[in-house]
């Protein structure tokens, strides 16, 4: 199969999943977007009220800051892809519980491992956990001391650059968090520059 039929058996499975209660409560299943042969997978944690509605990922509030900050670092959503640890909007945009995070993110899986990556840009906590834990890091600490760092790891067989960082919609209630996220993107661009040198 080639990539894209991979990425479309994976949406359309993701569109009539029902396998955690999320299916149940969803307007429509987000499984994510961008170019298949992307260098940067940005991931983030759930969808939330305008994902839901559209089906696509990124939209509301927090996707017009994501769009401002990837325009910073040179970069559109078509060249990059984009998509979620969990594929439907949990009620009230409560956190992913860990077995909806554990039954769903066999989709994530099947994503990274298509698109191959060479970085991977974790937006929270959730994502990077999930990165983290399948790369067979053991994080002792917070996103806030994570964040900002560049780890080189290997990721279902594959050499990846993670890059931890705030999700933006963290700034969208709290400020301070705005600087280190500029910050976080632009080490992205340093990153992205290194990676067209290697070409
Ligand atoms: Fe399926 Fe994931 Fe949606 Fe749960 S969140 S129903 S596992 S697609
Ligand atoms: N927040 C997320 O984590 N993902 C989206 O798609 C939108 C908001």
């Amino acid at each position: 199969m080639s990539k894209k039929e991979v990425m479309k058996a994976v949406a359309d499975e993701v569109k009539a999943c029902r396998k955690c209660k999320l299916g149940e409560t969803r307007t429509n299943a987000v499984p994510g977007e961008g170019s298949l042969d992307a260098t940067i997978l940005l991931i983030g944690e759930a969808p939330g009220y305008w994902e839901d509605v559209k089906g696509r990922p990124f939209v509301g509030a927090a996707g017009k800051l994501l769009d401002t900050l990837l325009s910073e670092t040179n970069l559109s959503r078509s060249t990059v892809y984009i998509t979620n640890v969990v594929k439907c909007r949990p009620p009230k945009n409560r956190a992913p519980s860990p077995i909806e995070v554990e039954t769903c993110t066999p989709y994530l899986k099947r994503q990274i491992k298509t698109v191959q990556p060479e970085i991977i840009v974790t937006l929270g906590r959730h994502a990077t956990s999930y990165v983290f834990s399948k790369s067979g890091i053991k994080e002792a600490a917070g996103i806030t001391k994570l964040r900002g760092k560049i780890y080189s790891v290997k990721l279902f067989g594959l050499p990846v650059s993670v890059l931890p960082t705030f999700h933006p919609a963290a700034v969208l209630h709290n400020a301070k968090y705005k600087d280190p996220l500029k910050h976080d993107f632009q080490l992205l661009k340093t990153l992205v520059a290194k990676s067209q040198q290697g070409h």
